[in-house]
C-alpha cells in the first residue's frame, strides 16, 4: 500500500510539462529565466580547477557557515553559532523535510495553513502525524482565532511561509504578536519557520522569525540560496535553529544526504563576500510593477503582492472553468503557463484564481503579457 495515497505528480512538473510540449511561455514554475550574476559564474569556474570536490563536513562546509551567520548577523542582527545552530541542505525542500522527521512523532499534530506550499503535508504524513489545515483569511492574513482553535495539546509544530508563496502575503508586527501569545499558552509547540523569499519583500520590509526573541529557542528558520541568488537548480539553502532541535535535526540530515555538494557551497561562500541580498527587492520590485503594468489593459485582475515572485489573478471575467481546466487551455489555446491556486488548497476549492511567477526577463514578460491581454 502507498504511503502517501493521495499525492500525484506535483502541479509545478504537470504544468511545466505541458508548457514545454506546446511551446508555452512558462510563467508557471517559479525559477528565473535570465542569467546568473557573472561574478557568481567567475567563481564556479575557477572552483572547478580547484580542490573542493570531496564531502565537506556534515553540517556544512565551515567557511559557508560563518559566512551564513555573517549574513544572518547582517540581514537581522542575529548572533548565531555556526557550528551547533546552521545546516547547510539541498535547497529549502531538505531542509524542511528533515526537520519534520526529525522532529515530529507518531499521534502529532502539525498546522498547516491552507493555502499552502506543497512541501509540508507529505512529510507530516510520512512521520505518521497529523496535517491539520487551517484556512487563511480571505485577504490570506492568518487568522489567529481559528489557529488558535485548532491548537491543542497534540500540537508539536506550526509551520509559517513568510513571504507567502502562493499569494504574496507578508506577516506584519501584529501577526508576530498573536503568535507570540498562542505560544506562550502552548510551551510545547515549535515553529517552522518558511522563509525562502525573505529577501524578495517589496512597500513592507520583511519582518523575520530571526528578529523575535520568543522564537528564538523554538524556531526553525529555513531559506533557499537557490531563490536569493537565481540559481534554483543548484539545489541548496540552510536551516537556522537552536541547538537542542538542531541536535535531531542534523541525526537524521546525516543520513539522508550527509553533506550538501561542496563546489556549490565554496561557491556561495566566496560570493557572500561580494553579493548584497539587499537589492533583490529592489530588482523584483522593477519586475512585479513592470509586469502589473503590462497586464493593466488585460481583463485578469490581479491581487496584491507584498512580496516573492508570484502574482495571483483573478480570471473571474474571462471564463467559468475551473482553474486547473482553464491553465490547461491557457496553454493549449493561448501558449502561456501559470499555476491553478486550487492545488495549494487541502480542499482544493476552485476561486477562479491562477498564479503567475514573474521572475523572467523582460522580453519573456512582454511576450506572456501581450497573449494574456488578447484574451
Ligand atoms: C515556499 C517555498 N518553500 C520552499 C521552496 C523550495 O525551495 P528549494 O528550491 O530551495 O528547495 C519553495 C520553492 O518554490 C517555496 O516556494
Amino acid at each position: 500500500m502507498s504511503k502517501l495515497p493521495n499525492v500525484t505528480t506535483s502541479i509545478f512538473t504537470v504544468m511545466s510539462k505541458m508548457a514545454a510540449e506546446y511551446n508555452a511561455i512558462n510563467l508557471s514554475q517559479g525559477f528565473p529565466n535570465f542569467p546568473l550574476d557573472e561574478r557568481l559564474t567567475d567563481i564556479i569556474a575557477r572552483l572547478a580547477k580547484e580542490n573542493v570536490h570531496q564531502y565537506t563536513p556534515m553540517a556544512g562546509f565551515p567557511p559557508l557557515m560563518r559566512q551564513i551567520a555573517k549574513l544572518v548577523q547582517s540581514s537581522y542582527n542575529r548572533t548565531i553559532v555556526p557550528e551547533t545552530e546552521i545546516l547547510v541542505t539541498a535547497g529549502a525542500t531538505q531542509g524542511i523535510f528533515t526537520s519534520i522527521l526529525a522532529l515530529v512523532k507518531t499521534g502529532d499534530e502539525v498546522i498547516i495553513l491552507d493555502p499552502s506550499y506543497d512541501s509540508y503535508e507529505s512529510p507530516v504524513l510520512l512521520c505518521n502525524a497529523k496535517p491539520i489545515r487551517v484556512a487563511l483569511n480571505d485577504d490570506y492574513t492568518p487568522n489567529w482565532e481559528t489557529i488558535k482553535k485548532a491548537c491543542s495539546s497534540k500540537t508539536k509544530m506550526i509551520i509559517i511561509n513568510n513571504p507567502h508563496n502562493p499569494t504574496g502575503k507578508i506577516l506584519n508586527e501584529d501577526d508576530f504578536l498573536q503568535l507570540e501569545k498562542l505560544l506562550l499558552k502552548h510551551p510545547d509547540i515549535i515553529v517552522l519557520s518558511d522563509e525562502v523569499y525573505e529577501y524578495i519583500t517589496f512597500e513592507e520590509k520583511h519582518i523575520s522569525a530571526h528578529t523575535k526573541d520568543f522564537l528564538l529557542n523554538r524556531c526553525i528558520m529555513v531559506s533557499s540560496f537557490g531563490k536569493s541568488f537565481h540559481i534554483t537548480g543548484w539545489k541548496i539553502g540552510y536551516i537556522v535553529a537552536p541547538e537542542h532541535l538542531m541536535k535531531e535535526i542534523k541525526k537524521v540530515h546525516q543520513f539522508l544526504v550527509f553533506s550538501v555538494n561542496s563546489i556549490s557551497q565554496a561557491a556561495i561562500s566566496e560570493y557572500l563576500n561580494v553579493v548584497d541580498v539587499n537589492l533583490l527587492g529592489k530588482f523584483y520590485q522593477e519586475k512585479r510593477d513592470y509586469f502589473q503594468k503590462l497586464l493593466q489593459n488585460s481583463r485578469f485582475e490581479l491581487k496584491p503582492c507584498e512580496g516573492t515572485y508570484f502574482q495571483v489573478a483573478s480570471y473571474a471575467n474571462i471564463s467559468k472553468d475551473d482553474d486547473i481546466t482553464f491553465c490547461k487551455k491557457l496553454i493549449t489555446d493561448h501558449g502561456v503557463a501559470a499555476i491553478p491556486i486550487s492545488t495549494f488548497y487541502s480542499d482544493h476549492k476552485d476561486q477562479k484564481l491562477i498564479r503567475f511567477c514573474f521572475a523572467k526577463d523582460d522580453f519573456t514578460l512582454e511576450s506572456a503579457a501581450k497573449k494574456l491581454c488578447d484574451i
